[in-house]
């Protein structure tokens, strides 16, 4: 970017759980610098009490300047909305450049519709790729980075891919994990987790259990596969009961192929979708933790909690090579083999990826405002 003049506007869009996490120290840093003023854009792609209140309030994110209030709908449909009631804020707003966050439908959409009006995206955490094309993130990531002026990674790996597909290296810079900047600055706010689990009656849970989180379409979506899941998660909860916080995709799934009797069948903690702090407490004093979702292999290589990834592939492969996280898939024999080793005293330590120290949103807005030309010489 080459302007000079002495502030320039960014405008930050989030839309869905895992963004609100990593906006929020982004926020607190451009809130703190010279020269930049930020506003911020919720598409509402999450929108219930818990999908998303819960999360400006314990983060102290400010509240949205514009909610688009997009909802719910097919993929189609979410990101057209997104696009069709983005692009009037931008011609309102006229921000210097858009920031965006992560990989979800809001992610792409708002990144597309800047930069066809001329207007630089930023993107924060790019570069990961789980080689996977039919997650519906795998696509946004792809797309987002290809459209993207200045794109900060979490990885050493995410420039390799990057490279691999034409980016320039000079627009790349390693800056760290925004969303472990959230889990230091908040861990010694995090809820007990005997406070949690209490809530579904199960206190007593609290010096043994695992936690257990599960939404992506290729595990729920389809019955038989979600019926093999849950019978394997069920064998696991008779020995380490699992707080089951239960995302709205899944609650619907289980209705509908009717495997509620099923997790009846096991100890379960069943659990409405929690708040940032109750996750962060679930998680630290978890003996184990399976899930499917990408930022919980992050937090969990971070706290040093074993993770059990029900995924065939990672798009965050450091959390495999130096973090604690095993990918096992959704085969019953590989997960009950890496619960055991767990249980066995065998679970990975891992240690502390580079970066991941609680300052990358410091990094990402310093380099922000020396690329708009706002750096204070001082
Ligand atoms: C989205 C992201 C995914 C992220 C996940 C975290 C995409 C493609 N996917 O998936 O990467 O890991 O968020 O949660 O962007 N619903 C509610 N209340 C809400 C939001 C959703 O009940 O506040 C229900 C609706 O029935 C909706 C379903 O959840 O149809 C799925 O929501 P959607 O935003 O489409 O995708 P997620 O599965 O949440």
């Amino acid at each position: 970017m080459t302007r000079t003049s002495a502030s320039a506007h960014i405008l930050c869009v989030v839309g869905a759980r895992p963004n609100f996490m990593k906006i929020a120290p982004i926020m607190r840093a451009l809130a703190a610098a010279h020269g930049l003023t930020a506003s911020l854009v919720h598409t509402g792609q999450h929108y219930d009490a818990a999908m998303k209140h819960a999360f400006f309030e314990q983060l102290h994110i400010p509240e949205p300047d514009v909610d688009l209030e997009v909802g719910s709908g097919s993929h189609a449909e979410q990101t057209a909305q997104i696009m069709l009631r983005f692009e009037p804020v931008l011609d309102e707003r006229r921000p210097d450049a858009v920031l965006v966050v992560g990989d979800v439908n809001s992610t792409v959409a708002c990144a597309l519709v800047a930069v066809k009006k001329g207007i630089p995206v930023i993107h924060v955490e790019s570069g990961l790729r789980s080689g996977d094309r039919s997650m519906p993130e795998e696509i946004n990531r792809i797309l987002t980075d290809q459209l993207s002026n200045l794109l900060f990674t979490t990885e050493a790996a995410a420039a390799d891919n990057l490279a691999r597909e034409g980016i320039s290296y000079d627009k790349v810079h390693f800056a760290g994990n925004v969303m472990i900047d959230t889990l230091f600055y908040n861990l010694a706010g995090a809820k007990p987790a005997a406070a949690t689990l209490g809530s579904a009656g199960q206190a007593g849970w609290a010096a043994h259990y695992g936690l257990l989180t599960l939404h992506r379409p290729a595990n729920v979506d389809d019955p038989a596969t979600l019926k093999r899941l849950l019978e394997t998660l069920v064998e696991i909860s008779r020995e380490t009961p699992l707080a089951f916080p239960v995302h709205p995709r899944t609650r619907a799934r289980i209705e509908a192929a009717g495997l509620a009797g099923l997790l009846e069948t096991g100890r379960f903690a069943l659990l409405p979708p929690q708040g940032y702090l109750e996750m962060l407490g679930l998680m630290r004093y978890a003996a184990l933790v399976l899930t499917d979702s990408g930022g919980i292999q992050e937090e969990t290589t971070a706290l040093g909690v074993p993770c059990v990834t029900l995924r065939d592939s990672t798009e965050r492969p450091i959390t495999v090579s130096e973090g604690t996280n095993t990918v096992v898939g959704s085969d019953r024999e590989a997960i009950l083999a890496t619960v055991a080793a767990i249980r066995a005293g065998e679970g990975k330590a891992g240690r502390q990826p580079a970066l991941w120290d609680g300052r990358a949103a410091e990094r990402i807005v310093a380099t922000i405002a020396e690329w708009c030309g706002v750096a204070r010489a001082a």
